[in-house]
């Protein structure tokens, strides 16, 4: 069947108080648009269009973005969600169904709106609905006597008996198109908001004879709206609720479900523990017997079986993901930049940074220590304080430490330099030539002590 999706998306969000478009902020890491788009791309509809008009330009730029296939077309100005679906009249098609979604209810499900397109068997106004202990501000269900639905009340129209009603709207509707398009071109605007109410088409669709039928949404969170910044945070809290369930039936272990963060994927093998605060982002993959400290941020990185991860550690990996080798030690007070790439059993830790760097198997940077744009072999020890210095204010440069050598603490390697295998390089050196393997190679002011010298004092005459 001719599936087409319209999601509103113009809506100005009066209640959030921000610049920014309500539909572009974010819950779980993602945009509410982007939650919505994702639910809508496993329908595989022949036509998805969102409605634009507040902040038009930035939400347009966001859907081509994430799909090019997605379709904005622009309401101006804004005069209710009838209106909204009148804009896309003219790029709808003429048989099918339609599918109408609200761009600020993000946690649809595919498989809810999936259940309602089919609900509407090609030929009836199907409406997901459901009871809520508080239903302030949404649309109430009425139903007849007969238990059949009359139509939808606005909350802001709505009498003090029907404000009792629990039955909501939850903003997503099916419909043949060709009767949609009739019907919300017959709205009007009286009305408590002076607005076109796409609601008003179930009592049209009572008049036309039209069978309405309903499906109750499977679960809450599914269709609660985002109007103001505190319906955001709670959502945000039950999205991660979801989120922290979903992985201890996987067998992770939780420190406090309630605290942890999860603001995009994260896959885990078995055995992974997970302590209090952590956030993680983008794509975080954990393997087997993977153990998190309390108050890690881990964004973009694979990080391998038995690898442990001590707490306050900063991860990110965007552009290109960090990769920490199968029992690696990172950590505490950790910072892995992109490109930081850690063989097996590497070890860095505090006040440690790694950026776009490979360290084989074995090597260590334990303490205090910038490694960037760095090759560092095998068992490589690079002591306390030690720093890359890779950028000589235009251009970025490598530095190579081969296999089992070590870098004292304090030391400066100025790339493009090579530190041979097996060399040592004394503490406190600065080398900007490359260091022979095998060898010892300083780099420092000689020591000197004067045996002669006294140390001033207050009767020493002022020079
Ligand atoms: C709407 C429903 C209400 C339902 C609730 C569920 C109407 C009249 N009311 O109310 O019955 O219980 O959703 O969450 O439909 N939008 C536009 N253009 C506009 C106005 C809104 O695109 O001119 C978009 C908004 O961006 C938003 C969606 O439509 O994504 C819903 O608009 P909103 O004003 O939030 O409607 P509600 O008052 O929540
Ligand atoms: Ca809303």
């Amino acid at each position: 069947m001719n599936l087409a999706i319209v999601i509103m998306a113009a809506g100005k969000g009066t209640r959030m108080q921000s610049k920014r478009p309500k539909v572009l902020h974010t819950l779980a890491g993602l945009p509410l648009l982007g939650h919505v788009m994702q639910a809508c791309a496993a329908l595989q509809a022949a036509h998805t269009i969102v409605i634009t008009g507040h902040g038009a330009d930035e939400v347009q730029a966001y859907v081509r973005a994430r799909d090019p296939q997605v379709r904005c077309v622009r309401q101006m100005p804004q005069q209710g969600t009838g209106h909204a679906v009148q804009q896309a009249v003219p790029t709808l098609p003429d048989d099918g169904v339609t599918l109408i979604l609200n761009g600020d209810v993000p946690l649809i499900h595919s498989a809810t709106a999936a259940a309602l397109v089919d609900a509407c068997k090609g030929q009836y106004l199907a409406l997901l609905t459901l009871e809520l202990a508080d239903a302030t501000g949404y649309g109430r269900i009425v139903r007849g006597a007969d238990g059949q639905i009359q139509g939808i009340v606005e909350h802001r129209d709505a009498s003090t008996e029907q404000r009792r009603i629990r039955e909501v709207y939850t903003g997503v509707m099916v419909a043949p198109t060709q009767w949609l398009k009739q019907a919300v071109m017959g709205l009007h605007t009286r009305n408590a908001q002076g607005e076109y109410y796409l609601t008003d088409v179930v009592a049209r669709a009572v008049a036309d004879g039209l069978t309405v039928v309903s499906a109750q949404a499977p679960d809450e969170i599914e269709v609660l709206g985002v109007n103001s910044p505190a319906q955001l945070a709670d959502l945000e809290r039950r999205c991660q609720a979801h989120r922290a369930r979903d992985l201890m039936d996987a067998g992770v272990r939780l420190r406090d479900p309630a605290r942890l963060d999860v603001r995009g994927h994260l896959s885990c093998g078995p055995d992974v523990e997970i302590d209090i605060n952590c956030i993680f982002e983008g794509r975080v993959q954990l393997g087997e017997g993977v153990r998190i400290g309390a108050h890690c941020v881990i964004r973009d990185a694979i990080i391998e079986d038995g690898a442990i991860i001590h707490p306050y550690t900063h991860i990110d990996g965007q552009g290109d993901p960090v990769q920490v080798g199968p029992r690696a030690l990172v950590g505490p007070y950790a910072r892995l930049r992109s490109g930081a790439h850690l063989g097996a059993e590497v070890h860095i830790g505090n006040f440690v940074e790694v950026k776009n760097s490979r360290l084989d198997e074995g090597a260590k940077a334990n303490h205090l220590a910038y490694l960037g744009d760095s090759t560092v072999g095998k068992r490589v020890n690079f002591g306390a304080g030690g720093i890359t210095a890779n950028y000589d204010g235009a251009h970025k440069h490598r530095t190579v430490i081969e296999d089992d050598a070590h870098v004292g603490s304090n030391c400066v390697l100025v790339a493009p330099v090579t530190v041979g295998a097996g060399a040592t390089i004394g503490a406190g050196s600065t080398i900007g030539t490359d260091a022979p393997a095998g060898q010892l190679t300083l780099a420092r002011a000689k020591q000197v002590s004067l045996p002669a010298w006294t140390r001033p004092n207050k009767s020493t005459p002022k020079t």
